[in-house]
């Protein structure tokens, strides 16, 4: 009788230690993925300049749909309001450079980033602005870039 009930503890134990990696298993990936990508964080959009302005509506046009709206990131590319983008490690350059040319991935894991050639030298001086206005709305700076 004893060892029936013992046998009955151990085989119960072990289904519900089965059951419960099976259903970690199951549903980690699930939360996982629904703390991942897709949130975007939430940042300051501040009173912006008329160039700024002009830059902000061009941006949304045609470097949103990677970089998300407002330059908050999405699943297809980085945020630009975010302190590696400050104006000590990728400086006003890099914007032109990125447009012109494109970008091969190395800070993130989204792929490389395609030239952009549908936007003009102005279009980018005015996104840079609106990038710098609102890095600084939201508390990015120039830091000097240490290797
Ligand atoms: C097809 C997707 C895509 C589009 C559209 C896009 N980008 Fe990017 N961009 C990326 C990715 C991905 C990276 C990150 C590469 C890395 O560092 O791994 C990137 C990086 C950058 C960088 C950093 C470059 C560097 O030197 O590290 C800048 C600046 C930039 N993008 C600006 C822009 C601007 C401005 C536009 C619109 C004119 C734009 N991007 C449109 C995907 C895109």
């Amino acid at each position: 009788m004893k060892k029936t009930r013992t046998a009955q503890t151990l085989m119960s134990a072990t289904l519900f230690v089965s059951i419960s990696i099976l259903a970690w298993g199951l549903l980690s990936p699930i939360a996982l993925s629904q703390v991942a990508p897709n949130q975007a964080p939430v940042i300051k959009i501040p009173k912006l300049s008329a160039t700024a302005a002009k830059g902000q509506k061009v941006f949304n046009g045609t470097c949103a749909k990677c970089h998300g709206v407002n330059a908050t990131g999405s699943d297809k590319g980085p945020p630009l309001i975010h302190t590696i983008y400050n104006p000590g490690h990728h400086g006003d350059l890099a914007f032109y450079r990125a447009a012109k040319s494109g970008t091969p991935q190395h800070h993130w894991r989204f792929g490389n980033m395609p030239p952009q050639t549908n936007v003009t030298n102005e279009d980018i001086a005015s996104i840079i602005r609106f990038i710098r206005e609102t890095q600084e709305a939201n508390g990015i700076f120039y830091r000097k870039h240490k290797m």
